[in-house]
């Protein structure tokens, strides 16, 4: 495409640094170093691993803010673009909030990555953040061998309507509102084991922005959510156990998927990053004898612009039931 050569940015990606992150644990540590902070107008800080920070304005709104980068994940420069954005977009639905300006991440090498190429991931960003009806007004970039890319986004919230980690009771029913799958499904395009129906799938949803499933959950009074990223849907449940002191169960048959996901297990497309995220979680969660392997997998499987997982009273339109809070004291229990 460049030069008449095929550029697969996927590729440039660092051995083993495929849109890796640091473990829970290792983030804690380095967070801890931090010193206490004690603004009262901090709504929700980092420390119950939130997907964003609120801070409360005079006049009554709130700020939601957060940021989100990584390595490519597709080849098409476009789509990459759209997914990061889509992808950071989403830490602010998972608020409750909607987002009104972004700042743009990019680091790459035009001598291996050439700036034609990074206009389309621009170009890709560009169109999602408009379907959110925000706006770009700025950004930063960095020469750098292997390419990252993603977005600062700030949004605003009712203070009174945040959909918070510390929210969860029992009761609550949990609702996902997009398939699981993304990281098996990249990992088997990577290695040329997806097809090409198995990818256009997952890009289709990844590219879906969460803002109607936010819209829907505000309508169901929702008050807990988090949308499902890089450390998997029972890392990221873990997360409301905790801040919230409650139990959950998990119905593994229910769990909404990408098509291809047995067969890319079975053809080994997992990841690194899906075994730390069950270390991570190891003290909180279990599996019931005779949960298939395949759909143990789906549970620690990172995501790239996962879907909300919303904690309900009531149904939630086009969203998937999945499970719900049992009891209190942390815990994930993983039912057939
Ligand atoms: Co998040
Ligand atoms: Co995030």
């Amino acid at each position: 495409m460049i030069e008449g050569k095929m550029l697969r940015l996927t590729h440039l990606v660092a051995k083993g640094g495929c849109a890796s992150k640091l473990a829970q644990a290792q983030l804690k540590e380095v967070l801890s170093a931090l010193p206490v902070q004690k603004d009262p107008n901090v709504l929700v800080g980092f420390e119950t691993s939130d997907d964003a920070g609120v801070y409360l304005l005079p006049g009554g709104v709130a700020l939601v803010q957060t940021m989100d980068f990584f390595t490519p994940i597709v080849d098409d420069p476009y789509r990459y673009g759209a997914i990061a954005a889509t992808n950071a977009l989403s830490d602010v639905y998972a608020m409750g909030g909607e987002p009104i300006t972004v700042m743009n991440i990019a680091l790459f090498d035009p001598e291996v990555a050439p700036p034609a190429v990074w206009a389309e991931v621009f170009r890709g960003m560009g169109e999602k953040v408009s379907e959110a009806g925000a706006t770009t007004v700025g950004g930063h970039s960095v020469v750098d061998k292997e390419p990252k890319f993603g977005l600062s986004v700030t949004g605003l919230v009712d203070p009174e309507r945040v959909f918070s980690n510390r929210n969860a009771e029992v009761g609550d029913q949990i609702w996902l509102t997009k398939p699981l799958g993304t990281g098996i499904v990249t990992t088997g395009m990577k290695f040329d084991d997806a097809t090409e129906e198995d990818a256009a799938e997952a890009i289709r949803w990844m590219t879906t922005l969460n803002k109607g499933a936010k819209d829907s959950a505000l309508l169901a009074g929702v008050r807990c959510a988090t949308d499902v990223t890089g450390f998997s849907l029972v890392g990221h449940l873990g997360n409301i156990c905790r801040a919230s002191d409650v139990s959950i169960r998990l119905v593994a048959s229910a769990l909404p998927h990408f098509s291809s996901v047995e067969r890319l297990v079975e053809a080994k497309c997992t990841t690194g990053a899906a075994v730390r995220n069950r270390e991570a979680v190891s003290d909180l969660l279990s599996y019931e004898e005779g949960v298939p392997e395949w759909l143990i997998q789906l549970t620690i499987d990172p995501q790239t612009s996962g879907g909300l997982a919303l904690f309900s009273r009531q149904e939630i339109p086009g969203a998937t039931w999945i499970g719900e809070v049992t009891g209190t004291g942390a815990g994930i229990r993983v039912s057939q």
